[in-house]
């Protein structure tokens, strides 16, 4: 991602976090830092994937102030409104019209085989049909804006295939009119744990509310959810997942939060417990979270971010309508331009 060439200036991110709950470091590790990082040297689109929210059930007034907040921690962790494009999904209709056809390009096999479907379905009643066809709107969300780039954390690399597959089926079949994407995985911090149970994934759908450290929560909280952060009783801060994955967890959270490598944090722990490690620890999260809670508050009921929301719908949808325009020209749908 750090190449400079004539070629890069047309690359472009698009990415977004569904706005289905509080946000947790999880998503910031995977996604967040990394948007913040490429906006400089990509042309970007940030969204908000609201209508992907709704493939489960939300209460309306809950889903209506998430929305808001994940679009407010966008431009409080530092993506720039002036230079990259940050929008919500349901105010631009094109999303769910190339939706529909790309759903008619995916086949029902592949998307039985995805596995965010197979365990969030498991063994619930009443699952709804757009949670199954959820990754043909991913699809259509990412090709819509023609992105060369998609940066995820690893639970989405599955997704990003199907959405590979469905471009080049598209343009194998009606002649090339999108851009093959590519999901950009950062080695680091790309599947950050449970702190209760480093073999499951942070998420903010545990039920266990000290399993992960949400962006908003309080120094106190932080301090007192990292304390208890379940370990192993070697008591060597060393960075080995096979062998010690809760210590290795804390220490890719450090790596995310404080900057350093994993081999610097090793360093610096070298001959200490594990209650040293987890203390300076929570005040790197502390102090990193505490200029983005700041902004967050300042901005989440503000007209500012309106203005800022609506700009970038207007000029999301110019982009978007283009690419939809073309798709269903090759299709064969009578248009008129
Ligand atoms: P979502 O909202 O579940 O997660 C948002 C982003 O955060 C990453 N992430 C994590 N990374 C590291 N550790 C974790 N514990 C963790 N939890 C979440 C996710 O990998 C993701 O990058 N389907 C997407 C939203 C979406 C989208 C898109 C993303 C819809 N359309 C188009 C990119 C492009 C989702 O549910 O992510």
């Amino acid at each position: 991602m750090t190449q400079k060439s004539t070629e890069s200036a047309k690359k472009r991110i698009l990415s977004g976090i569904k706005p289905s709950g509080e946000l947790n470091i999880g998503g910031y590790a995977g996604a967040l830092r990394q948007f913040v990082e490429y906006q400089h040297e990509y042309e970007s689109f940030f969204f908000v994937p609201d209508l992907h929210a709704i493939t489960v059930a939300q209460d309306p007034a809950e889903l209506h102030r998430r929305s808001r907040e994940i679009a407010a921690y966008y431009v409080a962790a530092g993506i720039d409104p002036e230079k990259s494009v940050i929008f919500l999904q349901s105010q631009v209709p094109a999303h769910a019209e190339l939706g529909w056809i790309m759903e008619t390009q995916a086949y029902f096999g592949e998307l039985s085989r995805m596995t965010q479907f197979k365990e969030k379905s498991d063994g619930k009643e009443g699952v709804s049909s757009a949670l199954f066809t959820y990754p043909a709107l991913m699809a259509s969300d990412i090709l819509l804006y023609q992105a060369t780039h998609v940066p995820v954390g690893e639970d989405q690399t599955q997704h990003l295939e199907l959405t590979r597959d469905l471009a080049q089926r598209f343009n194998n079949r009606f002649g090339r009119t999108f851009t093959v994407p590519e999901a950009v995985v950062q080695e680091i911090g790309c599947r950050l744990m449970g702190l209760d149970d480093p073999q499951k994934k942070m998420s903010k759908s545990n039920p266990n509310k000290g399993s992960y450290i949400l962006m908003l929560d309080e120094p106190d909280v932080i301090r007192k959810k990292l304390s208890r952060a379940v370990t192993d009783s070697e008591g060597q801060v060393r960075y080995d997942w096979e062998n010690k994955p809760a210590v290795s967890n804390l220490i890719e959270i450090y790596s995310v939060f404080g900057g350093q490598t994993t081999e610097e944090i090793e360093r610096r722990f070298e001959g200490q417990g594990y209650g040293a490690f987890k203390k300076e620890l929570a005040e790197v999260i502390v102090e990193k979270l505490a200029p983005i809670q700041r902004r967050f508050h300042e901005i989440v009921d503000s007209a500012e971010l309106d203005e800022i929301l609506n700009r970038g719908a207007r000029r999301a949808a110019e982009e978007a309508n283009l690419t939809l325009n073309a798709a269903k020209k090759a299709m064969g749908f009578v248009t008129f331009d």
